[in-house]
């Protein structure tokens, strides 16, 4: 597929680039990027003046849901939503039904990625047999069958021997493990963050030092086998205290935000709107104040939306009974530019690298930027464009968010995926690949 990007604001942080340039996509891969660039006879030609390009974003934490939860996203329906949020490539999580922890389960999601998605999916397979913390999955398997990392994403495997013994295990594999970082038992029969507002609204609380406790865990075994750790969700200021401390100290520990964490907070819980209630849950002001600051510099590496579908009857329920998620691949870009970018927090090219470069250097993915021969990834973003979140638009199964009816500046132009066009101004062309 051929495609030529014209007169745009072209941000590709993992090459030092911010200018205004062009981009020639030949044969689906990147063959150039300049000024005043021309095509071979015939190459559609996309006009992206007063736009931004940049290199497909990627999420590295979706629910897919599919096998099995089909009722609440399927590959088609969560690729659709990646396209519409910018994304070009999705890592999906294994708690699905089965589980992702054999490679027939990863060899399905890929068929069905290539029949029925409209971006690129990377599966990521469990750590532990039927994610139970109790035996590996079949680690090696998995591995050849293309995952590309390893999380029981959703509990924590608390068995700290069994999780030493994967880290050492996957280390030929060179794959991280994903920690859903939250202390199982400290975690128990909680609903919201542990703190004032949970004492005043009468809900069981889950303490930040939950979640501190497992990232200290994971940071001494990563120290201990020398393997990758990845830290999913981080919700607490504690939390990146650690992870800073651990990466002066050259432990390859890396980790991700979500858009929620990074501008919601335990208040928000107060309207008793089960869109409020996830995993982990919105933290304090100060919280946030440092997941922000740890973003700007570096010490979170990655945005990710861990995007959580489920269906009306799982969330309109009473607060301790609703499920915990919610989806995010089509409000994350424009939550953050509107938020972060416009509100003065971080510059673009700082909002793009952890977007791009961030996620593909911790799944060792070959996108995350425009170089020559790279796929023909891209994504042209509107920055002044205003639209208001309209979760009954989505093109997710589902519309559990808590951002309907927020006025956002930034938009998602235009979504590019090996040189054809898979979105344009909010509308999907068409899926498998
Ligand atoms: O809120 C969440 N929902 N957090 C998780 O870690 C899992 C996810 C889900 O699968 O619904």
């Amino acid at each position: 597929m051929n495609l030529l990007v014209s007169g745009g604001r072209l941000v590709d942080p993992a090459n030092g680039l911010d200018a205004i340039l062009d981009c020639l996509i030949l044969g689906a891969k990147v063959a150039e990027v300049g000024r005043k660039l021309r095509a071979p006879e015939g190459t559609p030609v996309v006009d992206a003046r007063g736009k931004v390009v940049a290199p497909g974003f990627i999420d590295m934490h979706v629910h897919l849901r599919e096998p099995g939860y089909e009722y609440k996203e399927t590959i088609a329906t969560g690729t659709r939503a990646a396209a519409r949020g910018g994304f070009t490539r999705v890592a999906c999580m294994a708690n699905t039904d089965p589980v992702n922890d054999n490679r027939a389960v990863t060899d399905y999601i890929l068929a069905k990625a290539r029949e029925e998605g409209s971006v690129r999916v990377h599966p990521i397979g469990a750590v532990t047999r039927g994610l139970k913390g109790e035996a590996l999955a079949e680690l090696g398997e998995l591995a050849e069958g293309g995952c590309v990392a390893y999380s029981d994403d959703g509990r924590p495997v608390m068995d700290a021997g069994l999780l030493r013994r994967a880290l050492e295990y996957v280390q030929p594999f060179n794959l991280p493990i994903i920690s859903h970082a939250e202390d199982a038992t400290m975690a128990e029969g909680g609903v919201m963050h542990e703190g004032v507002i949970s004492t005043e609204l009468g809900l069981r609380g889950i303490s930040g030092a939950a979640e501190e406790v497992i990232v200290a865990r994971e940071i001494i075994l990563s120290e201990l086998t020398g393997s990758p750790v990845h830290i999913a969700h981080v919700s607490t200021a504690g939390a990146v205290r650690l992870i800073r401390a651990a990466k002066t100290r050259g432990i390859r520990v890396t980790a991700e935000v979500t858009p929620h964490h990074l501008l919601l907070t335990e208040e928000a819980v107060r309207s008793f709107d089960t869109n409020t209630k996830m995993n982990p849950p919105l933290r304090t002001k100060a919280d946030r104040e440092a997941l922000q600051e740890a973003l700007a510099d570096g010490t979170l590496d990655a945005v990710a939306t861990d995007h959580a579908p489920h269906a009306p009857a799982e969330k309109e329920v009473e607060y301790d009974h609703a499920a915990f998620g919610i989806v995010g691949l089509e409000t994350a870009v424009p939550l953050l530019l509107n938020h972060l970018v416009h509100g003065g927090v971080l510059d673009l090219p700082t909002l793009i690298a952890r977007f791009t470069v961030g996620p593909a250097r911790i799944l060792n993915l070959p996108g995350g930027h425009l170089g020559k021969g790279a796929d023909g990834d891209l994504v042209i973003l509107d920055l002044d464009r205003e639209h208001e979140v309209d979760p009954t638009r989505f093109a997710s199964r589902s519309r559990n968010s808590p951002f309907g009816g927020w006025i956002l500046r930034g938009f998602v132009w235009m979504t590019v995926v090996g040189g054809r066009i898979v979105q344009q101004d909010g509308v999907v062309r068409g899926g498998g690949r």
